[in-house]
């Protein structure tokens, strides 16, 4: 199937904690574009299956129906960021937990909740455009894309850097147990058979272990202006 619908899309995937939600939320505000943040839909299927005892495995059918029919309101709120409704809960803190990413890692692996999702992600295209974070955006779900970026950093700056966002949000944690659940889930995310993280040949790879949240966000800018000018 053709993901494209004419509607420019630019790509933004990496793994956990590399700072693609940061970035995509920056670089859409710029360029007055919608965003698509994956990761939240695949939290929210967690979170569902959850909240309903279904088990959280690779070839559990029932997650399926539960991506397939998520009920799920994303309203723009303050500084680009969005409020989650989830069956009329407002859910916007809980899928943001350790916990809960953890679980939507696992979820990921499941190939039928990834097929039920693939529609409902393209759907976001909108004009005047697209900026659409996750692991799979520029490999799977917007193979067509003309800018894909891919983020990287190391597991300690990573876990350094969601301990930080966690505090911000007066969530406890600690750095040694986000670093190891960090490594954990790349090795899930980057080792499951279906849409793997991984770049896309196509895609710019930036190391942003030394480089500051505006240094990121204008070498996107800087690409999304050389291709659509
Ligand atoms: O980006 P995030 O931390 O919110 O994502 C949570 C998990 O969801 C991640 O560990 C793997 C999965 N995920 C995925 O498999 N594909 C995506 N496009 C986005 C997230």
């Amino acid at each position: 199937m053709n993901s494209s619908k004419g509607i420019p899309v630019v790509t933004i995937d990496g793994p956990a904690g590399s700072g693609k939600g940061t970035i995509a939320q920056r670089v859409a505000r710029k360029l007055g574009w919608k965003i698509l943040d994956s990761g939240a839909l695949y939290r929210l299927v967690a979170l569902a299956a959850q909240r309903q005892g279904v088990e959280l495995d690779s070839n559990n059918k029932s997650l399926a129906d539960i991506a397939k029919n998520l009920d799920v309101i994303f309203t723009p709120c303050h500084e680009g960021g969005v409020d989650i409704c989830l069956e009329g809960d407002d859910v916007t803190r809980a899928v943001r937990t350790e916990e809960c990413g953890n679980a939507a890692s696992k979820v990921a692996t499941n190939e039928a909740v990834r097929s039920a999702l693939l529609e409902r992600q393209r759907n976001f295209q909108e004009y005047p455009g697209l900026v659409a974070d996750g692991r799979d955006m520029g490999t799977v779900v917007f193979p067509d894309a003309k800018v894909k970026i891919y983020l990287t950093a190391s597991p300690e700056i990573r876990a350094k850097r969601r301990l930080n966002q966690l505090k911000e949000q007066g969530i406890n944690a600690n750095l040694p147990g986000l670093v190891r659940d960090i490594e954990a889930r790349d090795a899930r995310d980057s080792g499951r058979k279906v849409a793997p993280l991984v770049p896309a040949d196509d895609a710019i790879i930036i190391d942003t272990d030394n480089l500051s949240i505006d240094e990121v966000t204008n070498k996107v800018l800087d690409r999304v202006k050389s291709v659509y000018g």
